[in-house]
């Protein structure tokens, strides 16, 4: 049994869900801030709220969690020395980036379950493109290893 490519398979699972989790999350606030602009049914409303709180706390912080440990793991498998390389030194960028985006869905999240968001679907929409660009970035300098 190969012990990093274990770990190389359960952080990428984990990193997939995190990221599947950090895409989804945001279009959910855009139907729902668009729902409560158009003054729509408290049914509704509430079903936004169940949806995003159930994939916050069931899917995307396990998953960030389980991809942090599992990248830890592996900088520890293939030699700490690594912190010296380009590649990893700017792959944990993208990662401290993806992270603070993480708390930062958290925080309008929360916000959402006390009615009292402040941004609009278009806001939304905007951000959404923040994950979509970090998870190219981070594929192309993990498997090129730029230096
Ligand atoms: C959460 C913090 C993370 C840390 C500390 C981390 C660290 C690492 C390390 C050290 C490797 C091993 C590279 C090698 O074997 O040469 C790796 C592999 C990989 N990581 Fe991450 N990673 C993190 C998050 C992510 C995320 C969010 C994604 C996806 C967007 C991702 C995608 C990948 C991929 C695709 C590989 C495999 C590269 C290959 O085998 O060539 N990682 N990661």
């Amino acid at each position: 049994m190969n012990i990093y490519l274990l770990f190389k398979s359960i952080h990428l699972i984990a990193a997939i869900s995190w990221m599947a989790g950090l895409l989804y999350l945001p279009r959910i606030f855009v139907y729902h801030s668009e729902a409560a602009q158009n003054n729509k049914s408290k049914d509704l409303i509430s079903t936004f709220k169940v949806m995003e709180r159930r994939l916050f706390i069931y899917i995307m912080n396990p998953a960030m969690i389980v991809s942090w440990i599992f990248g830890i793991l592996l900088i520890h498998s293939i030699g700490t020395e690594n912190f010296g390389s380009f590649w990893l030194q700017l792959k944990l960028i993208f990662v401290v980036i993806l992270t603070m985006y993480h708390f930062f869905l958290f925080q309008c999240l929360k916000n959402f379950a006390q009615n009292n968001n402040s941004f609009s679907p278009k806001f939304y929409r905007i951000i959404n493109e923040i994950p979509t660009v970090l998870l190219i970035a981070t594929i192309i300098v993990v498997v090129f290893k730029p230096l």
